[in-house]
């Protein structure tokens, strides 16, 4: 495993980010602190509620297009960004095997990710599994290098940035790609608002625990004393820019301590702090935003009820 990002600089990073958040106003907290041990756990049990569609989706779309993606791309190298348990992934490990040599799976989780590369090493040993913990908003251009590399980036996590964040994602992602290389995007899609705010709110509330997972991260390494069953989960449809909004609702006023950063922040009674946005894409707004990041899109795939979108696009 190589790594680009130590504790020390995921220290930094998160007293920054919570620092910056938590003094903002309306407060926010950013999604990539939710993955700790139990937050990667609990994102696992999301993927598998009924509610939750979008890995479901996603899979068949690969379990159908493996062998088309290996076809265009005959890729050596798979590059996975924000890779989690890796689970889908086999499919495309299976479907590129007679060019792959290597898997390079990142992730800012490092425990987890550690487990995701020895799983796949044991069971796949003909492949190069080379686990890199990074930041992809940071370290893309530490990323290795080689011929003919696919970048994947699945599961609609594309949907987390903020669009301007977005875009500067892209056109960064794109500046690290030469001819030959190519992205497999997994992106979801617009549909009815109430579906969208039950996969973000399913009836177990394993989305509630994974969404209030962030405030134990910060008391955990912050030092803050978040009563944690003093936050609502809330799941809400932002319709004028098409993503769902995570929200922790403080259920009573209150006032927090965070240790680490020598900051006491004040919450009235029924503020709400963002958590997450997850955007929903139209086909031809996911084209645009790649158009302007300098990718030409050369497949466009669905599941059969449309649900989920997974595109392939090359250097323009
Ligand atoms: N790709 C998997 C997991 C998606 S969950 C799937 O489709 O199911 C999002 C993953 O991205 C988590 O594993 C999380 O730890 C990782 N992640 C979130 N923000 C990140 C960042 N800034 N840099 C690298 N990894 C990140
Ligand atoms: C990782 N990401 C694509 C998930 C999503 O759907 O936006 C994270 C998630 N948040 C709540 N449920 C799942």
């Amino acid at each position: 495993m190589d790594r680009h990002l130590t504790d020390d600089d995921l220290a930094a990073a998160l007293r920054r980010d919570v620092r910056a958040g938590l003094t903002a106003t309306p407060k926010t907290l950013p999604p990539k602190y939710f993955y700790d041990e139990r937050g990667s756990r609990l994102f696992e049990r999301i993927t598998e509620l009924d509610e939750y569609y979008p890995t479901r989706a996603e899979r068949s779309i690969l379990r159908e297009r493996s062998a088309e993606i290996a076809e265009a791309t005959g890729a050596e190298t798979l590059l996975e960004l924000g890779a989690g348990s890796g689970e889908k992934t086999r499919l495309l490990l299976d479907g590129l095997a007679a060019t792959l040599r290597t898997y390079v799976p990142v992730d800012v989780s490092g425990d987890f990710l550690a487990e995701t590369v020895a799983k796949i090493a044991a069971d796949l040993p003909a492949l190069d599994v080379h686990g890199v913990v990074a930041d992809y908003e940071r370290h893309l251009p530490l990323l290795p290098a080689g011929p003919r590399r696919l970048i994947a980036f699945l599961g609609g996590t594309v949907g987390n940035f903020h669009p301007a964040d977005r875009a500067e994602f892209l056109a960064a992602l794109r500046a690290t790609m030469r001819p030959g290389d190519a992205l497999l995007l997994g992106a979801d899609l617009v549909k009815d608002p109430s579906r969208l705010v039950r996969a973000y709110d399913d009836a177990q509330g394993v989305t509630a625990d994974f969404n209030r997972n962030v405030l134990r991260v910060l008391n955990k390494d912050l030092g803050a004393d978040f009563d944690v069953a003093a936050f609502e989960h809330r799941s809400v449809w932002d319709a004028d820019n098409e993503w769902i909004e995570m929200r922790l609702r403080a259920t009573r006023a209150q006032r927090v301590r965070v240790a680490a950063l020598d900051l006491d922040v004040a919450f009235a009674a029924g503020e709400e702090m963002r958590t997450e946005i997850s955007a929903k894409f139209r086909p031809a707004g996911l084209e645009a935003d790649l158009n302007r990041a300098g990718l030409a899109l050369t497949e466009f795939w669905t599941d059969p009820p449309g649900d989920f979108s997974l595109s392939l696009s090359v250097p323009a």
